[in-house]
């Protein structure tokens, strides 16, 4: 595909654009611009071709460029562009919402949607709070998230967050979550490939937490069920079942958040399937459009729908009080419906899965490059850590990061990890590409 031929943007023109989790200054100085992509591929504006190493941010599963979804997005703005989220419907609102809840396992049956992975994540933590409040414990109030997790940007998500630098700004207006310990211990754990068998009694300390406040305190536990923007943390042999038990004995709620993991990106369709795990509630976005519109949803098994609905309230009442304008969007359930048929069409999350024994192997042939101190993969999803240059956190990754995109190789890189996820159609020859310029790129690395 040509690039447009629109002339480079002026250092004028970059200003307006207060760019998001950037520094704004170091990107404005030396700006990357994508202008077309392909498959595998993004164009650069100087027209050279990028391997896409990362699905975007983690969400373009079945690769860039897909003309049923764009058909999909047109027709429907055609047919019925907007319409409105609340006391009404449209058909493909309907149809996505229906068709997911058959995707989820068990029943997991009733689809809320949102615009993004961090509104999936605050619906969630208000649905927790509101279904305790209509079973008769408004006791419940405390949220559980994790150590390195990520749960979005908004103030719920980073309440229960586990990424520092997403917090500090924002002053005590936050009440905090309690965290769990992260699971990825290199002392005990490095370099495993798929699961790490030790680590699985850090879920324990959830009972701590548990005793800590009291009685029937704690509402929901968030947990991604393989940590992503920290650097794909993989969680130990049988964790998220330990988890799942404890709260099972305190009427807890389990939320997976799988905004990264659904679609997909661990070989199965959800990250509660391959580990045979049943969360409460799922969080999603990302994949379900592939992409190619904002969209999120939250899936929740169907005893909290019914404590909902089944309630003496008369029929009039608003049962939930929440929603957003956005929500389930027409165009936005065209693109997550015509995604969702070319996964199935295509079966690729079997093919992620074919794949990921080769993946596995290529990134861990990484090991014993200079700087590499842990490797760990899942699936299609690896990270890579980096001894730090002293007194430098994160320089020596960002600058393997700003080489790759020189060298035709998008990757991402959160502190001094690489974290690798490719779209799922990534053939060998690509693996191979991208393990070749990293083995290179680690080799020059200061
Ligand atoms: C696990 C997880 N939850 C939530 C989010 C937030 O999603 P969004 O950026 O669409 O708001 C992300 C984004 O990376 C994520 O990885």
């Amino acid at each position: 595909m040509t690039p447009p031929s629109d002339p480079p943007l002026s250092k004028d023109g970059l200003e307006a654009y207060w760019m998001p989790f950037t520094a704004n200054r170091q990107y404005k100085d030396n700006p990357r611009v994508l202008v077309a992509a392909e498959g595998m591929y993004y164009t650069r504006d100087d027209g050279e071709r990028i391997l896409d190493g990362t699905s975007g941010l983690w969400c373009v599963n079945a690769g860039h460029g897909r003309t049923a979804i764009a058909e999909a997005i047109a027709a429907q703005a055609k047919q019925l562009d907007y319409s409105p989220a609340f006391q009404m419907g449209h058909p493909l609102a309907f149809k996505l919402t229906a068709q997911l809840a058959d995707m989820l396992p068990g029943d997991l049956d009733h689809v809320f949607l949102t615009n993004s992975g961090s509104e999936s994540v605050e619906t969630a933590l208000k649905i927790a709070l509101a279904f305790h409040r209509r079973r008769g414990e408004e006791s419940r109030l405390v949220l559980v998230g994790r150590e390195r997790g990520y749960y979005g940007a908004n103030f719920g998500g980073i309440s229960v967050g586990g990424i520092a630098a997403n917090k500090e700004d924002f002053g005590p207006s936050l009440k905090e979550g309690d965290l769990l310990p992260h699971t990825h211990h290199p002392d005990h754990n490095a370099f495993s490939k798929g699961a790490p068998g030790w680590g699985s009694h850090l879920a324990d300390v959830l009972e701590k937490i548990v005793e800590k406040h009291g009685g029937k305190t704690v509402a929901a536990v968030i947990v991604e069920p393989v940590a992503g923007s920290a650097g794909v943390l993989v969680p130990p042999k049988g964790y998220l079942q330990r988890l799942r038990d404890i709260c099972d004995r305190h009427e807890i709620l389990l939320i997976f958040d799988e905004v990264i993991t659904g679609f997909g990106r661990l070989g199965s369709a959800f990250a509660c399937e391959k580990f045979d795990v049943m969360p409460d509630m799922v969080t999603l976005a990302k994949g379900l459009t592939n992409g190619a519109a904002p969209m999120g949803a939250v899936v929740v098994r169907s005893y909290i729908y019914d404590a909902f609905l089944r309630t003496d309230t008369p029929g009039t009442t608003i049962e939930f009080a929440h929603g957003y304008t956005y929500s389930g969007h027409p165009l936005a359930c065209a693109a997550a419906l015509a995604a969702q048929d070319i996964y199935r069409d295509e079966d690729l999350f079997a093919r992620a899965s074919e794949i990921a024994p080769y993946w596995e192997e290529a990134v861990h042939s990484l090991k014993g490059l200079p700087h590499v101190t842990d490797i760990r993969n899942m699936g299609l999803a690896a990270g890579i850590d980096l001894e730090p240059i002293p007194d430098k956190p994160a320089a020596r990754a960002f600058e393997i990061y700003l080489r790759a995109f020189e060298e035709g190789l998008l990757i991402r890189t959160t502190g001094d990890i690489i974290s690798l996820s490719p779209p799922l159609i990534i053939e060998r020859h690509e693996i191979d590409r991208m393990m070749e310029l990293l083995t290179t790129l680690l080799k020059q690395a200061a």
